[in-house]
């Protein structure tokens, strides 16, 4: 059964969190199934393929773990309108020219499968519940990913948050899918087939993303949908993956300054500082900062209001020290309270 560095990505970016139920679409050899046993109560795992059902069920069985339910099926299909706390996916998700590997070819957009999970989550995720999906987009020029998203979730009231976490050019993905390498013309005519395949879904690069959807924490509040660009976890990362989402909750409360007014701030952690100079770009930085030892890093500009509160937070600070501190530096009250909520939002800060 197929194991790639796609599955190690989502097993390492999965949130752990005891819940009471688990859905693993796609299942393959099980890995998210098996994995999700120990915080999940109940898991489902599901694959088309009888072979790889029947994988699922033989790991199961060899490690002991009587908390999954294997199914046979087509995605939602064996849960009928069942909700769950966490639905895990890796699809198959290829862009492909060809309909030969049913573990890799998501049809010629690569979203066959894909499409067909995001509008099911609407009716198969639980109040408060987490999709995490693994996959590759094909990008378009002018056409940001998550409008495809918003689309397949028709109008939900889902947060989308996208970790980038490689970028193929449409020229090198068709050379690396093509096929046929003992023999030179029918390689460069398979590279034909995979790039005119690209080019006519106007993908001009693959993108391999993670995708976390969650119910929005409001029924009132507008959802939101969050895009960075990381590098791919080499450990766990599900912690950080949560802590994206209550940072990006928190700074956007309309009552952030009353939260703020009541609390002490801190550095997250270590963050190491890059003295940088922007050369012929508009944007108003001087520094980059990223907080050490994240398995996720996310590297970001600061302006100079934010890097003068980050470097002069050297112990916990009550909001109105800091704005004493940065009076002296002649910034006004509006830009700090903006500077602290782009540092909780980045996660440079937190509330003590
Ligand atoms: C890329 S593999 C992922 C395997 C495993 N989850 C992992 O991460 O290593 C995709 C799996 O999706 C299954 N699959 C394809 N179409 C499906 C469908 N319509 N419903 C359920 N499973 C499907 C394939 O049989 C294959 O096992």
């Amino acid at each position: 059964m197929y194991v790639g560095i796609d599955s190690r990505w989502l097993a390492r970016t999965t949130v752990r969190n005891p819940v009471s139920s688990t859905l693993d679409l796609c299942t393959g050899s099980g890995v998210h199934a098996l994995l999700a046993s120990s915080n999940s109560k109940r898991v489902v795992a599901v694959d088309i393929n009888p072979r790889a059902a029947r994988c699922t069920y033989f790991n199961a069985k060899a490690l002991g773990l009587t908390n999954i339910e294997v199914a046979v099926g087509d995605l939602f299909e064996p849960v009928y309108d069942e909700k769950f706390d966490l639905i895990t996916a890796n699809p198959p998700f290829v862009p492909s020219p060809v309909d030969t590997l049913g573990y890799r070819d998501g049809g010629n957009s690569g979203e066959d499968i894909l499409q067909r999970i995001v509008v099911g989550l609407p009716n198969h995720l639980a109040p408060g519940g987490s999709a995490q999906i693994i996959t590759e987009l094909g990008e378009r020029m002018d056409e940001p990913l998550t409008s495809r998203l918003r689309v397949w979730l028709n109008g939900a009231k889902m947060d989308i948050l996208i970790l980038r976490l490689s970028v193929n050019s449409a020229a090198s993905y068709s050379i690396g899918h093509a096929n046929g390498d003992e023999d030179y013309d029918t390689f460069l005519n398979s590279v034909h087939d995979w790039s005119s395949n690209l080019r006519k879904q106007g993908y001009t690069q693959v993108v391999s993303v993670l995708i976390t959807i969650k119910w929005s924490d409001t029924i009132l509040g507008e959802p939101w949908t969050r895009v960075e660009e990381l590098q791919p976890p080499h450990n766990n990362a599900g912690k950080e993956v949560e802590a994206l989402f209550i940072q990006e909750r928190l700074s956007r409360k309309l009552n952030l300054y009353e939260i703020l007014k009541q609390s002490k701030m801190r550095r997250a952690g270590p963050i190491g500082l890059t003295e940088a100079r922007l050369l012929g770009s508009e944007l108003r930085a001087n520094s980059q900062a990223n907080l050490l030892g994240s398995a996720l890093p996310i590297f970001k500009w600061l302006n100079n209001v934010e890097e003068e509160i980050l470097v002069r937070m050297e112990k916990p600070l009550t909001l109105a020290e800091i704005i004493v501190i940065t009076q002296e530096l002649n910034f006004q009250e509006e830009a700090v309270i903006l500077a602290i909520r782009s540092l909780i939002r980045n996660g440079f800060i937190i509330m003590t």
